[in-house]
């Protein structure tokens, strides 16, 4: 039976103008047969390699190209298409497009739309290697980067030039992966996952407290891509200043000691836990109960250990799959390895922090590791990591369910 993991999503093609562009025949095939619902768009130079005719009979829609197309325009057409797709990918990506994307150029109806739309926007560049190795390309390819666009290839090879080198556009198959996983399928559909994010507060006195950096960006955006995905998705926070994902339960707590108990009421009946939060290892032994004077040059704090909470999830006598962090300045790959094993996790997601890094900031980039196995999640927006780093989950998880259900 055929899958159809993208069954009624709504995918809007850009095709601009290249050799690659006859790839966007079989590409809308292959969406078609996955369920998607695929509006083409075409700039004026795609229309000189393909056909919009060719696309508009696979596609089973009509395919737009004019801005000012007087018909369409009636009812605000480009707003109309920009807010039905649910994401956005423009297949092949000419540089002369990243170029106009780039700068925000709104002079034909593919560029108008970019700017438009709220949906996820996902470029498959395409291109002779030198242009694509040009520093005007690399600075255009950087900026919409960070920009939360997602860059898919090129692909290294022969070229239609006859050079050999990176500016091919991914395969089909390879761009239908990418969409599949960009969406992730709601295949956390009736999993329960509970996620700690943010900092602790560790209090000293009644107007001081011990806390860290942490500014729950990552594990807001892990509980946002397993809701996307269908689970059930229970949120403890530290402190911060973010909104919870509608549909979640989220529970806020201060310190270490109450992350604890609110992690431990939930525990039972859990499947995954991902310890996302940057918990206080350490607190003080007693709290003042008042304000500490500035009598002395020096003051002593003492600090009492923390309970782990992370580790006493893994330690349940039936855990859930449990995914811990590790936030390290240096030695990343040796001190993750070593927390997986030690505190017997099935997975953990190790990342720099120091400044501009992990902490705070948009982006991050992740090397996960299991029992067996590893991958490295290159820089991205948190969102964006969150949703590879959950897909990564979801095959361990399903792969240790699968084992345990055999043996
Ligand atoms: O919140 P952001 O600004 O987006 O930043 C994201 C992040 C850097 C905080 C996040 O990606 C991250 O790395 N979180 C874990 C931070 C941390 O405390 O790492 P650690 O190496 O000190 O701890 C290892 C693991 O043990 C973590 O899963 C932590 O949640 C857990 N732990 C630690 C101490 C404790 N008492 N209980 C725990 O459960």
């Amino acid at each position: 039976m055929e899958t159809k993991e993208l069954q009624n999503r709504r995918l809007l093609l850009g095709v601009t103008g290249g050799i690659a562009a006859y790839k966007c025949a079989e590409l809308v095939r292959l969406f078609r047969q996955r369920g998607a619902e695929v509006q083409i768009v075409m700039t004026e130079a795609a229309k000189r390699f393909i056909t919009p005719l060719t696309l508009q009979a696979l596609a089973g829609r009509p395919v737009r190209c004019d801005l000012w197309d007087i018909q369409a325009e009636e009812a605000m057409g480009h707003i109309e298409l920009a807010r039905w797709a649910e994401l956005v990918l423009v297949a092949p990506a000419s540089a002369d497009f990243l170029a106009r994307l780039r700068i925000g150029r709104a002079d034909d109806l593919l560029t108008t739309l970019c700017l438009a739309t709220e949906a996820r926007l996902a470029v498959a560049p395409a291109m002779n290697r030198v242009m694509w190795q040009h520093p005007a390309t690399r600075d255009n390819v950087d900026v919409l980067r960070q920009r939360g666009v997602e860059i898919w290839g090129p692909a290294e090879g022969e070229q239609a030039c006859g050079e050999i080198g990176p500016g091919r556009m991914l395969a089909p198959d390879e761009l239908v992966r990418r969409v599949g996983e960009f969406w992730l399928p709601r295949r956390m559909k009736g999993v329960k996952i509970l996620i700690t994010a943010g900092p602790t507060r560790e209090v000293i006195d009644p107007v001081r407290y011990l806390t860290n950096r942490s500014s729950g960006k990552m594990g807001y955006a892990l509980a946002q891509a397993a809701r996307d995905a269908g689970a059930q998705v229970t949120l403890v926070s530290g402190p911060v200043s973010l909104v919870p994902p509608a549909g979640i339960e989220c529970v806020t707590v201060q310190s270490a000691r109450e992350m604890f108990a609110a992690v431990m009421e939930r525990i039972a009946g859990q499947d995954i836990f991902v310890g996302a939060a940057a918990v206080a290892d350490y607190t003080p032994l007693r709290i003042e109960k008042k304000k500490i004077k500035k009598n002395s040059r020096t003051v002593t704090l003492e600090l009492a250990r923390t309970v782990d909470i992370l580790a006493t999830v893994a330690a349940l006598d039936t855990p859930p799959f449990t995914v811990g962090f590790a936030a390290e300045t240096d030695g990343l790959k040796g001190y993750a390895q070593s927390k997986l094993e030690r505190k017997k996790l099935d997975m953990i997601a190790a990342n720099h922090v120091g400044p501009g890094l992990g902490f705070e900031v948009d982006d991050n980039a992740l090397w996960v590791f299991w029992p067996g196995g590893e991958r490295r999640l290159s820089r991205a927006p948190k969102q964006i990591l969150a949703r590879k780093l959950m897909t990564l989950i979801m095959d361990r998880y399903a792969e240790k369910n699968s084992i345990e259900n055999s043996g």
